[in-house]
């Protein structure tokens, strides 16, 4: 299925960061070619040095800065978060390298519409570090996964997978360059499913692509031709 990037039809995101931004820049670039049918509204970071603000200062988008160090508690932080989120009135909130761990009440608000993308092929290796792990097992694969987020730290039904290799001499920061590279394929086009229509969570927590409830995330690894799914 086509997009359709009518104005107009595009469906508002927030997108919530914390560092380099390299997956906003990621989103931003493919709106700006026209194959995902978005209205980046604002990118809120709970850092105030977080480098991709600058790349939302460079496209236009409006930026917020939220520290948590303004907030006694993961409670209060979060209740202002969704105050600052909702202004903006998205239909989907994009985690985007955000590095809080967000309340279950938070989650809550935004079930189903909110999405998280994982430096691993998850279930393997939840929360941080995920390069050195991959490397300390001995993995020859690795990747990431992008998922709805529910209450469980990065334990939301995965909807779509990139699977890379590990290489001879990979140390974890040259791992963690070849994810990314993948991560800024695989993102856009699962927000681009959600935005037409095709991605949804069900009533049971199930991730469900058109209308197929998916028993594992579609799978994109460096040898694949896109079919199917992958268009
Ligand atoms: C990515 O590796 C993402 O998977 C993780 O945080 C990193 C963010 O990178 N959640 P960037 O800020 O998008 O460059």
């Amino acid at each position: 299925m086509a997009a359709e990037t009518t104005a107009g039809a595009r469906l508002p995101l927030v997108v919530l960061i914390s560092g380099g931004g390299s997956n906003l820049q990621a989103l931003i670039d493919a709106e700006r070619a026209g194959t995902l049918p978005v209205d980046i509204r604002a990118v809120i970071s709970n850092r105030a040095d977080a480098g991709g603000l600058a790349r939302a200062g460079r496209a236009g988008i409006a930026t917020r800065v939220l520290s948590h160090r303004d907030f006694g508690n993961r409670e209060d932080y979060d209740r202002a978060l969704d105050g600052l989120v909702r202004e903006f009135e998205p239909e989907l909130v994009v985690l985007a390298g955000f590095m809080r761990i967000l309340t279950p009440r938070f989650v809550a608000g935004f079930r189903g519409r909110m999405f998280n993308i994982h430096p691993s092929l998850l279930p393997k290796y939840p929360g941080l570090h995920t390069h050195q792990r991959a490397l300390d097992a001995g993995d020859t694969e690795h990747g990431a996964t992008v998922h709805f987020v529910t209450e469980e730290l990065d334990g939301g039904p995965p909807v779509l997978q990139a699977r890379v290799p590990v290489l001879p001499g990979d140390d974890a920061e040259r791992l963690a360059a070849r994810v990314l590279e993948h991560e800024h394929h695989i993102y856009p086009l699962a927000v681009r499913w959600f935005a037409d229509g095709r991605l949804a969570l069900d009533a049971e927590g199930r991730a469900r692509l058109d209308g197929e409830a998916l028993r594992a995330p579609i799978q994109l690894d460096d040898a694949s031709t896109p079919v199917g799914h992958l268009s």
